[in-house]
């Protein structure tokens, strides 16, 4: 399998510590590295030299961050504009095919950097186990639901294919609220984890039936000049260009940690916490306080007898928050957006 590492992505979620110029993937919650080193490092047993697609505004982030867990084999591809994960796909698959001469059965990982999924070693097994499907299918890789969450994508499973692999019936990319809720309810509904294994042949087949304009572009480009006129490529993301489309789909359910850290509460749900219930960072001293998620960065963050906060110290913002709301951070950045 060759793995391609998703790492261009520019969500805010996690303001103040994400921004647009450094977003969620290079930051170091929760562990000593970041999400993106993790990623590296947990594939580094599936896939010697991965492929790393970002854009080219945080290429250094990417070099820097590699250099620092000593990772030297890897590919780098640098967009130069971000259109979202089915062009970044279509531009590794080009790259693939003719930089690295891979064959047409040759099955691709693809991998979000912006995840945490834990253990390790669970994880490898469980790619390997889609390697070995991955032959006849898109496969997918689903995460028993617990709220009905609108910012995923949802799988509907149906037939079993083998003891660990299923037929995907539907697949349906960021429901409304209503529909997530009647989804997780019947039980056969998985969170898509946003990583995919498929084969070189078998996902160009898929372009060309269901989004025959990347289609189309990848196959009068070269790697050159598909990277030079990267701009013409539609702003879309896989799950909406071949997932929903797709009859091809299967799915393997994970039975791991896996989060995608979201937004804060989704880092408090997910981090390791004190005896207090508190996720802290940095600098803290406390008296009496209890579940909330603290974080500094250079000063000294001191609570007295408070909870259910999130509090986020940067060089420049101080958010302080409600636990519960911090889905409203999109809200906010929105805000200062138009307020700078
Ligand atoms: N190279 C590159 N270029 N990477 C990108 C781009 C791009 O233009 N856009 C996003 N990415 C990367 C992000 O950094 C992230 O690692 C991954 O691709 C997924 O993109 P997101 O923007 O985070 O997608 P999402 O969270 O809205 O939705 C996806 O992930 C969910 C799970 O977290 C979908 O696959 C959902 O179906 C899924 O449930
Ligand atoms: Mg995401």
């Amino acid at each position: 399998m060759k793995a391609v590492i998703l790492a261009g992505g520019s969500g805010t979620r996690l303001f103040p510590l994400s921004r647009k110029n450094y977003p969620k993937q290079f930051l170091k919650i929760g562990s000593s590295k970041s999400l993106f080193q993790n990623t590296v490092l947990r594939l580094s047993p599936i896939s010697k030299d991965p492929i790393i697609i970002t854009n080219k505004e945080y290429k250094f982030h990417v070099i820097n961050q590699l250099k620092e867990i000593g990772i030297t084999n890897y590919h780098l591809i640098e967009e130069p504009v971000g259109r979202n994960t089915a062009p970044a796909i279509a531009l590794a698959l080009k790259f693939a095919i003719e930089q690295l001469d891979l064959p047409e059965d040759e099955v691709l990982g693809i991998f979000p950097s912006d995840h945490l999924i834990e253990p390790t070693d669970l994880f490898v097994d469980y790619v390997k186990k889609a390697e070995k499907v991955a032959k006849d299918y898109l496969i997918t890789f689903g995460i028993k639901p617990t709220k009905p969450e609108t910012g995923y994508g949802y799988i509907e499973s149906g037939e079993k294919i083998n003891d660990y692999t299923y037929k995907v019936v539907k697949f349906h990319e960021k429901p409304s609220l209503e529909k997530a809720q009647s989804y997780i309810q019947k039980g056969n509904y998985y969170w898509n984890s946003g990583m995919f294994a498929f084969t070189i042949s078998n996902i160009l087949q898929e372009l060309k039936k269901h989004s025959l304009d990347i289609y189309q572009l990848f196959q009068e480009n070269s790697y050159q000049s598909l990277l030079e006129n990267f701009q013409n490529m539609p702003d879309i993301s896989i799950d909406y260009a071949i997932m929903e489309k797709t009859g091809k789909a299967a799915v393997i359910p994970l039975d791991l940690k896996w989060s995608d850290l979201g937004s804060w509460d989704s880092v408090y749900q997910t981090l390791d916490k004190d005896q207090n219930q508190n996720v802290k960072e940095g600098k803290v001293v406390d008296i009496d306080t209890k579940n909330s998620v603290i974080i500094s960065n250079k000063r000294l963050i001191t609570t007295i007898s408070v909870e259910d906060l999130i509090i986020v110290e940067t060089d420049d913002v101080i958010l302080i928050a409600k636990k519960g709301e911090t889905q409203k951070v999109k809200d906010l950045v929105n805000t200062l957006k138009e307020n700078p």
